[in-house]
């Protein structure tokens, strides 16, 4: 079809220079003067949300404008449908006017501005309008008049919901990271096919509906995990590194406007008790989005602070009157935040903190499976992340020397519960505590280290995390039939994104070891008719007399060996310089790239991953012999780049149980909490109706 470039061109032609670019002003605001929540932002009803307006006067650059000062007499009013636009301050019946704020910031606009160091200044006059929320189903416009005619409009919509619930209980699984190419080299691994016909199959490929989502985030089309778990929970798409805020453009973090999760939302409506689930530290972004609100992931203390006493109690934040109120159920690793120190919020014992507040905690399976389920329950398991699962059920030996006990006790944490451990006694935490109230439940559960591993290519460690994630969703539905819950419980499972990841062949590593160049052992692999079929699924030394399937150590539905001389050969695109070899690392997770002294940024392969070496096939003498050798494998990232990165790959979304037939079709990450929302029931009711 045959293009017509003038239309573009008009197009384009007042469209900033900045926009769309590696470095923007101010992402989600293309003109000088910001609303956020920006255009095309939703709502759920009676959802909370804060406004922030900012108007910008560059004062050099390429947009340079009235002499760096900002228009400080701007206006702001909102429309509802067709009627009057109201100023702000009438609209929601204000008592009183916030004070205008005004500060700087600086950027650069391209990367030869960066290189030269020459960054664009601007001056900034805002005002934030806090803890808002529209009750009534339809379009609103938001209009902000600045520089004598100067408009920015916001264009919103309150989505209609139906007031009934249709579960009682939503379990949301996230595996990190995780792609259906990564699902599909899951299944290949621990599912025995004879012929092309798998003989089993993975449990999400058994769920009653399948769609799949839209990853990317409000200003750049690749996503980090704040960013992915706010557009899941909160059905706001937002910038790289931000948590349940849109990103403002002034330095204090804590000052970004905020909005509602759906835990938050459903403490509120229901009381019902809400589980927060992760394989990483409790901190990290995916479990943190539940429950906080920052611009800046990394603020670890001020996360979890906010875990137990909410946002308004952090130092240098506002009014947000709603809040997770201290999840029932908190399980995972990261104890660098509840032991004393640098870590932990204001260098207090949190665990202290937690057990004032009435919790009980637990640092290790023993402990978790032996306690009660009737109190709130903080489980901390290691420092850092927890324990991969080849590491826990493979390569124990993997987990000594590791001085990461959660107790800060120098010892190693070697008794540490997997995804399905985890899981199962939450939901049972969970149960005990809603059937008291009367009420249903609420939990994530995460994959974290799918992601983790797939960044330092550690394939083998990372479908191990995704193989782990598909048995704990296999128990899952099991356990809840066993309680009588599967009819009142929504199962959701998606992903927050992808990585480069997929499996084009398969790779002989014993011939790979014994050739002496790099360009030789790339002739191991073998494609199309030579990829070969799973070697992980039979025994190593299974004769044409005998295909006995074996099952393996870990039980079905996991590979029988994970280090066959015929391996998959995997990988693809965003990754550092990295050696490859196509071989499980014994010895713990990979390091693909370190940096070197140069006046850049550099990272170049690690020589001692996959490194050169003889091939010994493991025997019962030396069941770990090592087998690795590898070849140089350019990378296309950045050189500053260490690991992989994040794709722009829609991903999977399987649900099963009431309000399941919801998530059939292709939609945007964002609609997921709507429909979580929908399912739950948690609209406003009439009787809250009062914004407008
Ligand atoms: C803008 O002004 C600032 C402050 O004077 C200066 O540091 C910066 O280099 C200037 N940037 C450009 C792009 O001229
Ligand atoms: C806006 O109008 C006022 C009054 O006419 C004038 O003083 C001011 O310079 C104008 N500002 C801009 C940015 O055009
Ligand atoms: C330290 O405690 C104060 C209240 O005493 C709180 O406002 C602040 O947010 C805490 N800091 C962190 C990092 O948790
Ligand atoms: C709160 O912030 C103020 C100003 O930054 C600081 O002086 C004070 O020490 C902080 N208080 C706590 C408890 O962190
Ligand atoms: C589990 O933790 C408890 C309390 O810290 C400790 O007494 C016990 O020895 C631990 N058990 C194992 C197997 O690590
Ligand atoms: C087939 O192989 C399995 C596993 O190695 C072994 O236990 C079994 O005895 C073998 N059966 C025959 C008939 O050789
Ligand atoms: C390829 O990788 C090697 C090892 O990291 C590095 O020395 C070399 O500069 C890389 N080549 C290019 C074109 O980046
Ligand atoms: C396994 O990974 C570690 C970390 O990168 C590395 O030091 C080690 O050499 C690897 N082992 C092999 C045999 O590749
Ligand atoms: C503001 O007050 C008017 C009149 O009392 C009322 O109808 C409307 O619902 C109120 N709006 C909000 C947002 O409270």
């Amino acid at each position: 079809m045959k293009f017509h470039t003038t239309g573009l061109l008009t197009a384009i032609t007042w469209v900033g220079y900045t926009s769309a670019q590696h470095f923007k002003r101010l992402g989600a605001c293309p003109k000088l003067g910001c609303v956020f929540p920006p255009d095309q932002v939703d709502f759920f009803p009676g959802q909370y949300f804060d406004i922030r307006l900012e108007v910008h006067a560059p004062v050099n650059g390429s947009e340079a404008f009235n002499g760096g000062v900002p228009d400080q007499q701007f206006s702001f009013c909102i429309q509802k449908g067709d009627g009057a636009c109201e100023d702000v301050s009438t609209f929601f019946n204000m008592t009183s006017e916030p004070e205008l704020e005004t500060w700087s910031f600086s950027y650069y606009e391209d990367l030869f501005a960066q290189d030269a160091d020459e960054p664009t200044l601007v001056n900034v006059a805002s005002k934030a309008y806090r803890a808002l929320s529209l009750d009534i189903p339809g379009h609103y416009t938001a209009k902000l008049s600045y520089y004598n005619g100067s408009e920015t409009v916001a264009h919103w919509l309150v989505r209609e919901s139906p007031k009934e619930a249709k579960a009682k209980n939503v379990l949301l699984f996230i595996g990190d990271g995780m792609t259906q190419a990564m699902i599909t080299a899951a299944r290949l691994l621990a599912h025995k096919s004879i012929n092309g016909r798998y003989q089993s199959l993975m449990q999400m490929d058994q769920m009653e509906a399948l769609g799949h989502q839209m990853t990317h985030s409000i200003d750049s089309f690749i996503t980090d995990s704040a960013n992915s778990a706010t557009a899941l929970y909160t059905g706001k798409k937002s910038s790289v590194n931000a948590l349940n805020v849109f990103a403002d453009s002034s330095a204090n973090s804590l000052d970004d406007p905020k909005v509602e999760s759906v835990a938050e939302l459903f403490r509120r409506r229901t009381g019902g008790p809400i589980g927060m689930v992760s394989t990483a530290f409790i901190a990290d972004a995916t479990p943190a989005a539940l429950c906080s609100h920052t611009r800046d992931r990394d603020q670890y203390p001020s996360i979890v602070y906010e875990y137990l006493f909410g946002a308004s109690a952090l130092n240098g934040s506002f009014t947000w009157p709603t809040g997770c109120e201290g999840p029932d159920v908190i399980f995972g690793g990261g104890a660098e935040q509840f032991i004393a120190g640098p870590g932990s919020p204001n260098g207090t014992d949190f665990y202290k903190v937690f057990q004032e507040k009435g919790y009980n905690v637990v640092y290790n399976n023993t402990e978790l499976q032996a306690t009660g389920n009737d109190e709130k329950t903080l489980g901390i398991f290691s420092i850092s992340n927890m324990a991969k699962w080849l590491d826990r059920q493979v390569y124990p030996e993997n987990l000594l020397n590791q001085a990461n006990s959660p107790t800060g006790d120098g010892t190693d944490a070697v008794d540490q519960p997997g995804l399905k451990d985890l899981t199962l006694k939450a939901i049972d935490i969970l149960q005990a505590r809603a059937d008291k109230q009367g009420t249903g439940w609420f939990m994530m559960s995460e994959a974290a280290s799918i992601d983790k591993m797939m960044h330092v290519l550690d394939y083998d460690r990372a479908l191990g995390e995704l193989l782990e994630l598909d048995d704990t969703i296999r128990a899952t539905i099991a356990h809840l039939k066993k309680i009588g819950q599967d009819e009142n419980t929504l199962i959701v499972v998606t992903a927050d994104h992808g990585h480069g990841f997929d499996v084009f062949g398969g790779a002989d590593t014993k011939y790979l070891a014994a050739q002496t160049s790099d360009r030789k052992k790339r002739a191991a692999v073998g494609v199309y008719q030579n990829s070969g079929l799973s070697g992980y699924t039979v025994e190593k030394d299974s004769s044409p007399l005998n295909n006995t399937v074996v099952i393996g150590a870990q039980g079905p539905n996991f590979p029988v060996t994970w280090d066959p001389r015929y391996a998959y050969a995997a990988g693809f695109a965003a990754n550092p310089d990295h050696r490859e070899g196509y071989a499980v690392n014994k010895s713990g997770p990979r390091l693909p790239a370190v940096e070197v002294e140069t006046d850049i940024l550099d990272n170049v392969v690690n020589p001692s991953d996959q490194p050169d070496g003889e091939y010994h096939a493991p025997t019962s003498v030396c069941p770990d012999a090592d087998s690795f050798a590898g070849f140089v494998v350019n990378g296309t990232l950045s050189v500053d780049q260490p690991q992989g990165v994040h794709s722009l790959t829609d991903v999977s979304v399987f649900a099963s149980g009431p309000g399941s037939e919801a998530f059939r079709g292709v939609y945007n990450s964002i609609d997921i909490f709507f429909k979580i929302a929908d399912a739950l029931g948690l609209a406003a009711d009439a009787s809250d109706c009062d914004s407008d």
